[in-house]
């Protein structure tokens, strides 16, 4: 989408996939979907580093709203859990350096119950704006295969017409691919800023697994349409919960910036450990996650071992993923491969660094041979630049 937005996949935190629909503050006051969660997440992205880093989006996921739109059809926050309402805490952001996030579905009823904008996409669109919210994810609940194609656009016109500048994030190819054989890229990339193209991620390494096979299959053709302003959304980053070892954790970050996916933190920040903190801050993934170029990557080899490739800036360049998912492999699996074997011709030869510290590796010729190590559910990453 061409309004200027998500040049480069957005980055922040969505309160999704660790605190779900927790709406029982009496029990939960520290995890329920109130106006303190999104408030103590947002101190925390700035005084740990995030915000600092590139994290600026605070996004606020399901179950926000009062159960009922008010007598006038405007949505309105669950005025317990958010009694300060949503202005509010767009202020709070601001103040802040930061940036909010909202959530809604263009059926009938949001995932979790809550109202729909079925029927009221120009008010909702003048709420958000009025609100000063700047991100907005429509999901797809309850509507039907011929609606998304319609619906999104529609929506779109109305964010666009408000005249505040807002990302707008739509899960419209993950429903298509429900209930429809095939979603048209070409319309999605041209209406959305980013798009969720598959499952929900969940808090397990075997869910981002199945994303990551979903991506590889589908990496060439989704690699294609994406482009500055427009990517694919392979779903939040799960980095510093309960679900993954921390070579798990280097995978996710590695093929998320490979992909060119939003880096959308979905954990406890208030209470993380301190090595999944550093790789979420880690400056040279988020560079490769960020590269001005925008053209996300693609699998190379499919399988056990696996290979991953992005082009990145400046021109020539690759950052490359060797994974290890071998069941029976014992530790450390030593993969060979020559240069000319990943495509890594254009050059008389190549700068090789490791991808997380940035330690130089040596200088390549195509012909050479480069030896890495990958840990089991691990990966190594590197870059290669021309010389
Ligand atoms: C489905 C979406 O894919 C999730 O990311 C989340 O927004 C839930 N709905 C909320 O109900």
């Amino acid at each position: 989408l061409d309004n200027g937005l998500a040049l480069t996949p957005p980055m922040g935190w969505l309160s999704w996939v660790r605190y779900r629909c927790v709406t029982d503050c009496k029990t939960y006051p520290k995890d329920c979907i109130s106006e303190k969660l999104y408030m103590e997440m947002a101190d925390h992205l700035v005084s740990d580093g995030y915000r600092d880093a590139g994290y600026v989006y605070v996004n606020i996921d399901d179950c926000w709203s009062a159960l009922e739109r008010d007598k006038d059809g405007t949505l309105q926050a669950d005025p317990e859990r958010f009694p300060s309402g949503i202005k509010f805490l767009a202020d709070y952001m601001h103040k802040r350096g930061l940036k909010l996030g909202i959530y809604g579905d263009m059926g009938t009823k949001t995932c979790g119950g809550y109202p729909g904008s079925k029927f009221f996409m120009e008010s909702d669109a003048m709420s958000f704006a009025e609100w000063g919210v700047d991100s907005f994810k429509m999901d797809g609940c309850f509507s039907t295969a011929t609606e998304f194609p319609i619906s999104y656009p529609i929506m779109g016109q109305w964010l666009n017409r408000t005249g505040r500048p807002i990302l707008y994030s739509c899960s419209w190819p993950v429903y298509m691919s429900h209930l429809h054989p095939s979603a048209n890229y070409t319309q999605i990339a041209e209406v959305c800023n980013i798009w969720r193209n598959s499952r929900d991620i969940e808090d397990s390494w075997a869910i981002v697994q199945d994303i990551m096979s979903f991506f590889g299959k589908n990496a060439v053709n989704l690699s294609a349409i994406a482009h500055p302003g427009a990517f694919n959304d392979p779903d939040q980053i799960i980095v510093g919960n309960y679900g993954l070892s921390y070579d798990q954790e280097r995978v996710q970050m590695a093929i998320w910036a490979i992909l060119a996916g939003p880096l959308l933190m979905s954990n406890d920040l208030r209470n993380i450990r301190e090595e999944s903190r550093e790789l979420l801050l880690n400056k040279n993934i988020i560079a490769i996650n960020q590269d001005p170029l925008g053209i996300p990557g693609t699998q190379l080899l499919a399988g056990d071992m696996q290979v991953w490739m992005r082009p990145i800036s400046p021109k020539g360049s690759f950052a490359l993923a060797f994974l290890n998912f071998l069941i029976n492999g014992g530790g450390p699996k030593q993969v060979e491969t020559k240069l000319t074997e990943l495509g890594l011709t254009g050059a008389g030869s190549y700068n090789i660094t490791e991808g997380f510290t940035g330690k130089f590796i040596g200088l390549f010729k195509p012909s050479s041979t480069l030896t890495v190590r990958v840990n089991p559910s691990g990966v190594f990453l590197v870059v290669a630049r021309p010389v």
